[in-house]
């Protein structure tokens, strides 16, 4: 239960991020990476000019299109983020916001390390926003906010129990830390 609405701070941190970036830039292209069932693009109200590119492995694409269906600006990616091949199949020119929410913990550091810097090699300019990611791995990545979940004033709107636990949590630098969605810019 806990884990399910530091979840959804999280998405609401990550959405935010987008809708900004989305803005600024109509001519975006949304890169989910690990997208699972989320429908990030139902929340976020994307310019229809924005593209999606949801990649997740096959089995979830290919279930993301029985329940979402198909739309002509939403691009399933079947494709493991460790591989190389599949950037090719998104387009390299057009800004990019990159996602990773609750991805890391699928990779190790040294797979982590090696997509960004292909993620950044890739395109042109953009940013990347992920959760839980430990530091910054590749020198054209600039740290431009940090968010913790634990800090957010939508904890206030959390039933008492759940309140005060994270006001608990939030005497712990570590707490803290570890609940923070990245945003960098490159
Ligand atoms: C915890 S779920 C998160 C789903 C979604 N982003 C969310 O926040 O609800 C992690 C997702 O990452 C996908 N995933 C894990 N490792 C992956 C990899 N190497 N390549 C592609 N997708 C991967 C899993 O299949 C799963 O759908």
């Amino acid at each position: 239960m806990r884990a399910k609405i530091v979840d959804k701070i999280v998405d609401k941190i990550v959405d935010d991020m987008t809708r900004r970036f989305v803005a600024a830039h109509p001519d975006t292209i949304v890169v989910d990476l690990g997208v699972g069932l989320d429908h990030r693009k139902h929340r976020v109200d994307a310019p229809s000019t924005a593209d999606w590119f949801d990649v997740d492995f096959s089995e979830i694409v290919e279930a993301r299109t029985e329940v979402f269906g198909e739309h002509p600006r939403v691009h399933p990616v079947d494709a493991d983020v460790r591989g190389v091949s599949w950037l090719d199949r998104i387009p390299a020119e057009r800004p990019a916001m990159i996602i990773g929410d609750s991805l890391v913990a699928w990779l190790s550091n040294g797979e982590i390390e090696a997509m960004l810097k292909r993620l950044v090699a890739h395109f042109h300019a953009g940013e990347i926003a992920f959760n839980d990611l430990p530091e910054r791995w590749d020198a054209r990545l600039k740290l431009a906010e940090e968010a913790s979940t634990m800090l957010r004033s939508e904890v206030d709107m959390l039933p008492l129990m759940m309140r005060t636990v994270i006001k608990m949590c939030r005497r712990s630098e570590k707490a803290i830390h570890k609940t923070r969605v990245l945003r960098y810019c490159f």
